[in-house]
């Protein structure tokens, strides 16, 4: 599966990436507030936490970055388990039910996301 450049993630609009998040079920599973982690990781500081995600021993996937994390995480959620969750609750079909703009969105916001 290959990943977008840094450049082509630096792209998206993270406002608009908010409303996505917001519309669709994205916010349904993931709090972006406060640190409660019930059945989905808190994403309120995924943006400092992907760079570091990706140089842990356990990390399998072919992230290179913070953003290339995020966007392998949207399409390919099987890419890396988060330790104390499950594979198979996050949908796989992302990238076939949202366009590639959006997904760039979602990136820009989630990266925006750093705690604070
Ligand atoms: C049905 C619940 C569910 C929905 C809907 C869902 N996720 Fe997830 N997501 C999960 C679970 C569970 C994990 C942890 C397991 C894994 O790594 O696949 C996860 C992992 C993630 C991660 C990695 C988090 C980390 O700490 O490394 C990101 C980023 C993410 N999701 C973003 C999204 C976005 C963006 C959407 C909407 C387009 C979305 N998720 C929709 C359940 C969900």
């Amino acid at each position: 599966m290959a990943l977008l450049s840094d450049e082509e993630l630096a792209k998206g609009d993270p406002v608009k990436g908010q409303q996505i998040f917001a519309s669709q079920a994205c916010a349904a599973c993931h709090q972006v507030t406060g640190t409660e982690q019930p059945v989905c990781p808190n994403l309120s500081t995924i943006g400092t936490q992907a760079a570091t995600i990706i140089t842990e021993a356990g990390y399998q996937g072919q992230a290179q970055s913070g953003p290339q994390y995020l966007y392998e995480s949207i399409v390919h959620p099987a890419a890396f388990i988060v330790a104390g969750f499950n594979d198979g609750v996050m949908p796989n079909n992302f990238a076939a039910t949202l366009s590639q703009e959006q997904i760039v969105d979602i990136v820009a916001y989630l990266n925006s996301l750093k705690g604070g």
